[in-house]
């Protein structure tokens, strides 16, 4: 039986690149042209798991360094059932940051290698495209001040924008780059090229496993 499922897209990039204006415009624009589609976010900070991520970047908890990139790969897997049902039923999913960020941030910390990072996300579904939003950290600054969170000043972002470096030598994985620094449109545009190409041509190929 042929199989019509839908295309897993996910946008990752250092804060301020935009990700989540241009997962929103994606979703509208899949949408326009008559393909289901829905956005998902990690950290989902709606479940049990996501709400000790949350107090945790919102600097209310401290946890240990190894406990939290664990919650953090915890928070994807408890999604993937919903995330294979919907995708099995031709719906599109286009993800807010994935295991990508959750190695690239937690390997950006003193003592960790990519290698231990990833072990915990080995086997989610794996995405048929993975856009990453190119920004430097010089027009990243342009872009205003950090916010208020665990994580979000230029030092750190600049070794997880490294590690990012590191992770898309992987071929295994289909990234594209996306130069972030052009107009909201004309990143969109980019992105909606990528993402229609995938969608159609995902509808005949079985989903992967992430890191398998
Ligand atoms: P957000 O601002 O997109 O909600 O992301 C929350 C923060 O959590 C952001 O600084 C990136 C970080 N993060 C991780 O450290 N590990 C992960 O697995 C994910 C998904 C995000």
């Amino acid at each position: 039986m042929a199989c019509t499922r839908g295309a897993l897209i996910v946008l990752e990039g250092v804060d301020k690149a935009g990700k989540t204006t241009q997962c929103k415009r994606l979703l509208e624009a899949l949408r326009r042209s008559g393909r289901p589609a829905e956005m998902m976010r990690f950290p989902d900070r709606t479940t049990a798991i996501g709400q000790l991520i949350s107090a945790y970047l919102e600097k209310k908890s401290d946890l240990e360094d190894h406990t939290v990139h664990l919650l953090f790969s915890a928070n994807r897997w408890e999604l993937v059932p919903l995330m294979r049902k919907k995708l099995e039923q031709g719906i599109t999913l286009i993800v807010d940051r994935y295991a990508f960020s959750g190695v690239a941030f937690t390997s950006a910390k003193p003592g960790f290698c990519l290698d231990w990072c990833m072990k915990a996300d080995v086997g989610l579904p794996k995405p048929d495209l993975v856009m990453f939003l190119q920004l430097s950290p010089a027009e990243a600054s342009l872009r205003g001040q950090f916010g208020e969170e665990r994580y979000e000043t230029g030092v750190f972002q600049s070794v997880v924008q490294q590690r990012f470096e590191e992770l898309r030598k992987d071929s295994s994985i289909n990234w594209q780059v996306i130069d972030a620094s052009q107009s909201v449109e004309d990143v969109h545009k980019n992105i909606t090229t990528h993402s229609l190409n995938t969608v159609d041509t995902a509808h005949n190929l079985p989903l992967g496993e992430l890191w398998k």
